[in-house]
């Protein structure tokens, strides 16, 4: 069974429409684990729109399982990661003014920046990933900077409707085979949610998926526990020895 690794921005993004304390994404992170989430994901964005360095410290001491932290290859962020450790850093590229993370991080187009952030993130006991689009020139370059793993980018697929994301869905299939072919650890995420998760649900070769927004969204309807171990449900269906 693929795993599931629960990203919690989100409740951070409602705690800052009033810019108090609650909701606590560290409360949400501890209610996923309990409900089967097998890694914690968070986004601390240069703006600090969500998630602030509170968040990822206190993370770092209580989650159970994974704590994987997205980020920009920025110098400021790559020295929190540094001091944070946490087991995964997941490099993104970040703009300003977008709404989330809009495409993969080109690492062909800058290959050797690229290598030596991985370098100095593995040498401070950190895996890599490295979020990119499903496009095998990107999963070359990858392989090529020493990554870890990748997370294949699922919002073209995600978006798309009809035979449009039919098509999608054979690009994220192929590029799910050739990286792992490559030896590379392939995990997916963006826009995935309770419907359009199944057909990727089957693949085996997708070792784990990151999703928040409909966890968060399903979630303030109908609890968190209960969000996130129908997701967990789900995975299950397709269950792969
Ligand atoms: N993976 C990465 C690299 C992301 O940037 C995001 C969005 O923060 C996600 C997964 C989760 O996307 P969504 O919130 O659409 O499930």
């Amino acid at each position: 069974m693929a795993k599931l690794a629960v990203n919690v921005d989100h409740v951070a993004t409602l705690r800052e429409a009033r810019r108090i304390n609650e909701p606590d994404p560290v409360t949400a992170a501890a209610l996923a684990e309990l409900a089967g989430a097998e890694g914690i994901v968070v986004h601390l964005r240069e703006d600090r729109r969500h998630i602030k360095e509170r968040d990822v410290y206190i993370l770092r001491k209580t989650v159970k399982t994974n704590l994987n932290l997205e980020m920009a290859a920025a110098e400021e962020i790559i020295k929190i990661a540094l001091d944070v450790k946490p087991d995964i850093s997941t490099l993104v590229p970040e703009r300003r003014e977008e709404l989330t993370t809009e495409g993969g991080l080109d690492v062909a187009g800058q290959q050797e920046k690229i290598a030596e952030v991985v370098k100095r993130l593995q040498d401070g006991g950190i895996k890599v990933s490295l979020f990119i689009d499903p496009d095998p020139h990107q999963i070359k370059a990858a392989k090529e900077v020493g990554a870890d793993m990748i997370e294949l980018h699922t919002g073209r697929y995600a978006d798309a409707r009809g035979e449009e994301q039919e098509r999608e869905l054979a690009r994220l299939l192929e590029a799910v085979k050739y990286a792992h072919e490559m030896g590379l650890v392939v995990k997916a995420g963006h826009g995935l949610n309770y419907v359009n998760i199944h057909p990727l649900a089957k693949v085996k070769e997708i070792y784990e998926f990151s999703i928040g927004h409909s966890i968060v969204a399903r979630a303030v309807l109908v609890g968190f526990e209960r969000a996130v171990r129908e997701m967990v449900e789900i995975l299950r269906l397709y269950e792969r020895g």
